[in-house]
Order: structure tokens, then sequence, then C-alpha cells
């Protein structure tokens, strides 16, 4: 009886030596598409694996392995689509690999097809075990662009595209970052590579809403978001914008200046800051936590762009310095529309990182210039053609100011926007990694739009300062954040023995008289 025992005993004891079981996470694995990620699987007890099989293999392709290693190393046959992309990797820094049981999986270049299941396989001379596990894919998609189309009934259609999403996300508007606005249409398109992009549309009153927004997430909580002023856009659904641009204005300074003076008034009877009883306060608080920009946070990526003098369009004239281009004189624009061929290009080239240039449209006491085309093309493609073949896919990136024909983007097919104001000053930040080109009007510290896209090669600054103009197109040199206050603060303390006779005009530093009564405009459109 009692040799009984022990003989089991020992079989047992012999049994759990060889025999092990596989392990792998609990949770399923999560990876972006374009990534490189390991599928952790070890045997416990650890033991030795190098003298055992290992197969990974995905739902019933047994026999057409991911990775398949025997014989102390991997051998050939394998699913071609896995070919130089898979590997036996450490699950952590601590594991010591095959030699302690680790026979975890990397994967690189992540495609949307390996979503699904896969099976960690190892086999010995007398015993085996299997596990499966799930690897979800994911692809956070572009930033969403929004177009406003203005209606003849005067609200304005507001469209939200996005693409380069997997699986397909949840687009949700809100209106000022409170009210959750019903999208009118969604559509979503599968593109060959099995990403999704989305366009939604929503409909919107510019006169009862500030900030509208467009966000696309995933499940996983990661999400793309894109916000417009409804204020920056005014409807251009009358016959003629800019008399009703002129009376909007109007009309929102009266009004703003009766509110200043109540809401002055208040303040001194009351003696306390009237922040429970003001829609304005709220508003304005608002206003400052999402729709104004913060300039001097752009300023910190502001690189020095002067013009290049090679490939200077003949028609153009350009000071000492590379800093201010015009249209020459004796230019004679025959042609129709736009002098698109009139192109400067930056010294700078770049490949990678987020930079950010000023740009001045208006010379003191002259109006903002009509005609300008501002952004980035690829490095190389300096002749420029007709409109049509002005588009991203060809290497163009711009923001356009076309006179009374508005303002459009080299989008394609091309849209037209409708800015409430000609800007006098703008930001212009390119993020090469993130696929951006972010225009902004400096003075107004708003956000105008933002494109996506995808930069290949190196990409350089385009300016087109237009034909007829006053004002020429300046490009500034951007103090950096911190410098600025002394910078701009000096010429008023320091007598004029020094004459200040740089053509460049330096920024404005941000809290300048006149902005002070931009408030009063946006107030009214509250009030
Ligand atoms: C794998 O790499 C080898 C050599 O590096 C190369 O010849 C082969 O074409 C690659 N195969 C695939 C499917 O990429
Ligand atoms: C809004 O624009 C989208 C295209 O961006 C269009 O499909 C939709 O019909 C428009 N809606 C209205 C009410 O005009």
């Amino acid at each position: 009886m009692l040799s009984i025992f022990i003989a089991l005993l020992v079989n047992l004891f012999i049994e759990t030596s060889v025999s092990f079981t596989v392990v792998v996470p609990r949770d399923q694995i999560v990876a972006h598409v374009g990534s490189t990620v390991t599928l952790p699987c070890w045997i416990s007890p650890p033991e030795n694996a190098e003298a055992l099989e290992i197969r990974w293999y995905r739902h019933d392709q047994f026999s057409n392995p991911v990775l398949f290693y025997q014989h102390e190393k991997i051998q050939d046959l394998q699913e071609e689509s896995y070919r130089n992309r898979s590997s036996l990797t450490r699950c952590s820094g601590q594991s010591g690999g095959l030699k302690d049981g680790d026979v975890s999986l990397q994967l690189e270049k992540l495609t949307v097809q390996d979503e699904g299941l896969f099976h960690c396989y190892v086999s010995g001379e007398s015993t085996y075990g299997s596990q499966e596990m799930v690897l979800k894919i994911t692809a956070l998609g572009s930033a969403p662009v929004l177009f406003p189309q203005p209606l003849d009934d005067g609200r304005v259609n507001i469209s939200c595209r996005s693409s380069g999403w997997y699986p397909e996300p949840n687009v949700m508007w809100r209106s000022d970052e409170r009210t959750v606005l019903h999208p009118g249409g969604v559509s979503r398109r599968r593109g060959v590579d099995e990403m999704f992009s989305v366009h939604s549309w929503t409909v919107v009153s510019h006169l009862d809403t500030q900030l509208v927004s467009c966000s696309m997430s995933l499940k996983t909580g990661e999400f793309r978001e894109s916000r417009i002023d409804m204020q920056a856009f005014i409807s251009s659904g009358s016959s003629d914008p800019w008399k009703a641009l002129f009376f909007t204005l109007l009309i929102c300074a009266l009004l703003g200046l009766v509110g200043l003076i109540l809401y002055k008034y208040r303040h001194k009877l009351t003696g306390k800051k009237p922040a429970d009883q003001n829609c304005e306060h709220g508003g304005m608080e608002n206003r400052k936590a999402v729709g104004d920009v913060n300039i001097e946070e752009l300023r910190k990526h502001a690189d020095q762009i002067t013009i290049d003098r090679e490939h200077l369009h003949p028609d153009l004239k350009i000071t000492e310095d590379c800093k201010i281009v015009r249209d020459s004189p004796d230019y004679n624009h025959t042609g129709e529309g736009f002098p698109y061929q009139l192109c400067a290009f930056g010294d700078q080239r770049f490949t990678s990182g987020r930079h950010y240039w000023e740009v001045s449209l208006a010379r003191e006491k002259t109006p903002p210039k009509n005609y300008w085309l501002i952004g980035v093309v690829k490095h190389g493609d300096f002749t420029a053609k007709d409109r049509s073949a002005l588009t991203p896919s060809n290497g163009f990136w711009f923001l356009c100011s076309d006179g009374r024909n508005g303002f459009y983007i080299s989008s394609d097919p091309s849209v037209t926007l409708s800015l409430a104001q000609s800007p006098e000053r703008l930001g212009v930040l390119l993020d090469y990694d993130d696929g951006q080109l972010s225009f902004y009007n400096v003075k107004e510290k708003k956000h105008l739009l933002t494109m996506s896209t995808r930069f290949t090669g190196s990409v350089v600054p385009l300016f087109n300062p237009g034909v007829g103009d006053l004002s020429p197109l300046i490009i500034l040199d951007c103090p950096k954040p911190e410098e600025s206050p002394v910078e701009s603060s000096q010429p008023l303390l320091i007598n004029s023995s020094k004459p200040e006779e740089s053509p460049v005009e330096k920024p404005e530093p941000i809290e300048s008289p006149e902005e002070s009564s931009q408030p009063l405009l946006n107030n009214s459109s509250e009030a």
C-alpha cells in the first residue's frame, strides 16, 4: 500500500517536472496601426524553452503559422504576411527570455488585418499546452477639419471630416462646450486600407452659438477634436456680405457699448463682482479658456523665416533682409483671377517638428491686404500652375485671400470660407509630424482653421503677395515669449536718440490698447 503511494507520488513528481502550462494575460491587447506590439506568453513553472517547439498561429491556421520555432531556431514555415515582422521577444525587461520559458511574440508594423485571435502553442517531448489571446487594433484618425457653409436662411451648415480611423469612431457635436448638438447626418466610408473616413454635418445659427466643436472618439477613450469660432465666420448668404458685415459690426458695437456702460454702472452700485448675475462673465471666461488662442504658446515654436532669393518670381520685389515681398510696380497682371505664379518661398526647409511664423498683412494706416496666399509647399515644387493643380496631393497647402472672391484653402474640391475679418496679422503653425497646418488671426487671437494632411519629404513656407495692394507682405520676427514684454516696452522708455528704423515690424504686445475694445464686440452677441 505504501509502495503504491510512493510510486504514485514519484510519478506525479516526474509528471510535473516535465509538464507545464501555457500562460497568457487575461485582458485583450490593444495596439495602434503601424506600431509594434508584444503578445506575452510564457510557460509555468518556468523552464528553459529553448528545446521546445513554439508555434504562434491565428484562428485555425495551425500549419500556416505567424511564427514557428523548432530545433532551437525560427523555421521558414510562415504565413507570408508575417514575414520579417514577427519575432520572439521578452515580455518584460526582467524576463530572461526563452531560457526562462518566455515565448512572447513581437509583431511590427501592425495593420488592421492583424486584429483577432492569436494562439500561443508550446510543445515538449511528452506534453504540450496552448492558450489564445485577442489583439485589438485601433487607429486614431486625423484631427477633424471643419468647414462652415452659410445657408440662405442665415444659419450655417458646418461639416466635419476626418479619416484614418479604426474601428469606426463615435461622432459628437457640441456648442459652447456644453450643449450636445444633433448631427444632421453622418456618413462613413471604408478605404482600401480598411480604415474609416467619417463625414458629419450639423446646422447652427451663428447668432446664438459661439463655439462649435466636433469630436471623434474611439471606445478606448482616445479622441480628436476640432473647434470653430462662429463669430469668426459670418453668413455671406446676403448679396453683399461686406455690407452685412459692416452693419453686424456696427450693431454689435452699439449694443456692446450699452452693455459695457450698464455693466460698469452695476459694478459700482453693488461694489462687488457681478459674476453671479451676468452671463458675460462666464462667457468671457469661457472664451479665454477655449475661444482665445494663446499666441505666446504658439510663439514658442517660432522660427526665423526669410525668403529664398534664388527661386523668387521675377515680378516680385524683396527687401535686402529677405523679409518683405511685394509685386513689382511694372508687373502687368493681365490674366483673370489670382496671380498664383507670383510665389516666394522660404529659405528654411522642414522635415519634422513644429514651426510657427507670423506674417503682417497691413502696414500702419493702410487697410489690410486684399490679396495674399500663405502656406507651405513641398520643396522643389517651385512652379505654381493654375488653381486646379494647387492641391495637397500636388504638394500645396495654403490659405488664400482673393479679394471679393473670399478666402479659400488648397483643398480638393476647393471650399470657400467667409472670415469675418481680413486678418491683419496671420500666424501659421506647421505641425509636420501630426500632418497639420493651422492658421491664426494673431491680433484677434483666433484659430481660423487647420488643414489635415500627411507631409512627405521637406516642405518650405510659401508666400504670394498678390497684385495691387498698398501693403506689402511682411514676414515678422517673432520674439520668444519671455522676451516680448521687455522688447515691446523698451522703445517707450528709451529716448529716441537711436531711431528704430527696422523695416520689420515687431509683433505688438498681446495686451495692446486696440484689443481692449474687442470684448465689447464679442459681448454684445451674447447680450
Ligand atoms: C524579408 O527580408 C528579406 C531580407 O531582408 C527580403 O529579401 C524579403 O524580400 C523580405 N520579405 C518580405 C515579405 O518583406
Ligand atoms: C450640409 O452640408 C453637407 C455637405 O457637407 C450636405 O450633405 C448636407 O445636405 C448639408 N445640409 C443642409 C441642411 O444644407
